[in-house]
């Protein structure tokens, strides 16, 4: 079975990956924001009846972690209203939706990866925003997949990847908090596994959505800090050869000043947003399900920075 997928979030870092990876599964009509603005009921309407897919995934969303602490109110429109229409109008046609979800709809307060039937317990507006989307989702009662994923970085856009590397041309010491742990996980490898569930599910027909509808943890192996993060990207930059072009624009072509890296811990780092100490997640789930298992953090690291497609 070949799916009509409609994706929304083109240029997002996940989104870009799906546009390049999903033409395998079938026919995709790729939106970016100007072109289907998530805070549009029409424009969210007006896609899904153009392009009648039998799949929608929604790569979009408000991601500003810190911004949303003061713009609550458009984060609850594309977090939790646009994915509630979608869902909606998806059930109309019969089709179904995939949909991305965090690790920050935890409160962080454990040590052991949260499973999909821990208890959320978001402690900022943007995991609150992201929770209530999954629950208005869930509410239309369609097929559905909902992905959450973590600490999510690529080879564009703006990341972790992408802050540390230009801060080492700007800053000779970095200074990156060392008590807050996840697990980084490469946007290309959310694409890839995305793809390998959406495969498995077409060859099991019709119904196979419906059958594995529900909620997935979809992260990279093991677990870091944002220091060791850190720590693992400037080793690796400092092999990376010259020209390689996503690297050329993360750094702006500038070399590195950095001479040291510091640990420091989350309350010598204010931010308008309290994140979780703690947001490992168990993907015991898309395992037993899907027989899946995403490359451990490093590994992940490891492939993008041999990525000469970026
Ligand atoms: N980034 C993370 O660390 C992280 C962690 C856990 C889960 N997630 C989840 O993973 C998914 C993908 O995130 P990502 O990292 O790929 O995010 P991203 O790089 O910030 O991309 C989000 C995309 O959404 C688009 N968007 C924002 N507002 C929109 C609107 N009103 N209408 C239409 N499009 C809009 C953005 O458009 P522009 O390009 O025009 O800005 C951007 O392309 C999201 O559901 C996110 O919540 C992300």
């Amino acid at each position: 079975m070949k799916f009509r997928i409609l994706l929304t979030g083109k240029n997002g870092q996940v989104g870009a990956e799906l546009e390049a990876l999903l033409p395998r599964l079938g026919e995709v009509a790729a939106f970016d924001r100007h072109e289907l603005d998530l805070s549009n009921p029409d424009h969210i309407r007006r896609a899904i009846h153009d392009v009648q897919p039998t799949v929608i995934v929604n790569a979009a969303a408000y991601t500003s972690v810190d911004q949303a602490e003061k713009e609550e109110k458009q984060a609850y429109i594309i977090n939790v209203d646009a994915p509630a229409l979608m869902a909606e109008e998806a059930k109309k046609i019969g089709a179904a939706l995939v949909h991305y979800s965090t690790d920050y709809v935890f409160d962080g307060s454990r040590n052991l990866p949260y499973g999909e039937t821990d208890q959320p317990n978001p402690i900022n507006v943007y995991g609150k925003t992201k929770l209530a989307g999954e629950e208005a989702i869930r509410a239309v009662g369609l097929p559905h997949l909902i992905l959450r994923t973590a600490w999510v970085y690529g080879t564009r856009g703006r990341n972790f990847l992408f802050t540390i590397l230009r801060l080492a041309t700007e800053r000779e010491e970095l200074r990156v908090v060392c008590d807050q742990f996840g697990a980084p996980t490469w946007s290309r490898e959310i694409a890839k596994a995305t793809g390998s569930v959406l495969v498995q599910l077409s060859q099991q027909g019709q119904d196979a959505i419906s059958k594995f509808s529900g909620l997935y943890h979809l992260t990279a192996a093991g677990k870091t800090s944002w220091f060791e993060f850190a720590k693992a990207i400037l080793e690796r930059a400092s092999r990376t050869p010259p020209g390689v072009a996503w690297f050329v624009a993360a750094t702006g072509g500038h070399p590195f000043v950095v001479r040291r890296i510091t640990p420091i811990a989350t309350q010598e780092y204010p931010t308008p947003a309290r994140r979780p100490a703690f947001s490992v997640l168990s993907n015991y789930c898309l395992k037993q399900t899907f027989g899946l298992e995403l490359p451990d953090w490093r590994a992940q690291l490891d492939s993008a920075f041999a990525d000469k497609q970026a």
